[in-house]
């Protein structure tokens, strides 16, 4: 069986130049491993606000390099450079609105600048694609509160089947969650 892959996309003029320390990648990559006990692989870029460019990663983690989650960090507000969100439309088949909904929700118990976020999410073939911004803060924030769903919405769409370190995270696929049971 292959390496699960997950795809890190810091996308930021200034980080992709040097003149910012990729902090937010980073951060995501050690979210990530904190998250899961699946064991994974990082695919990494770190690539500025130009949007043919983000597409083309996008498209390359997803099919070439076999991820079967991306997450992006960076360029979902409002600044004429910030295109991330209109790079993952344009590369999904299907959006999932519920994942920048939940995000955007959840981030204004933090800041009310929250708002000013378009982060989204949609999916590539087997590839959940979801935007966080760029604040590694933030990017805690917005996983803690979706990441719930993201083992299931892969396995929905065929990907690889993900496990998490239940002390860091606790996912919920219907059916196998006793909250469910016991409801039943
Ligand atoms: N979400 C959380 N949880 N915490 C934050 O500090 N900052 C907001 C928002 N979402 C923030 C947040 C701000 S100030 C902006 S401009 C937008 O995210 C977009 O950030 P980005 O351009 O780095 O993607």
């Amino acid at each position: 069986m292959t390496m699960t892959k997950i795809g890190i996309v810091n996308i930021s003029d200034r980080a992709s130049a040097g003149v910012y320390e990729d902090i937010p990648g980073k951060a995501a990559v050690a979210l990530l491993r904190e998250y899961l006990k699946t064991p994974w692989e990082p695919e990494y870029a770190v690539i500025p606000d130009e949007q043919p460019l983000i597409e083309k990663t996008l498209v390359d983690f997803a099919e070439n390099r076999g991820c079967c989650l991306i997450v992006t960090t960076g360029g979902t507000g409002p600044a004429p450079r910030d295109v991330t969100p209109e790079a993952t439309e344009a590369v999904c088949e299907k959006m999932l609105p519920g994942f920048g909904e939940l995000m955007r929700t959840t981030s204004l118990r933090y800041v009310p600048t929250a708002i000013l976020s378009r982060q989204t999410a949609g999916t590539r073939g087997r590839c959940l694609i979801l935007n966080l911004p760029g604040k590694p803060k933030a990017i805690r924030e917005c996983m803690d509160a979706v990441f719930p769903a993201i083992p299931y919405c892969i396995d929905l769409i065929g990907g690889d089947y993900l496990e998490t370190n239940e002390s860091a995270i606790k996912v919920f696929r219907p059916g196998q969650s006793p909250a469910i049971e016991g409801k039943k």
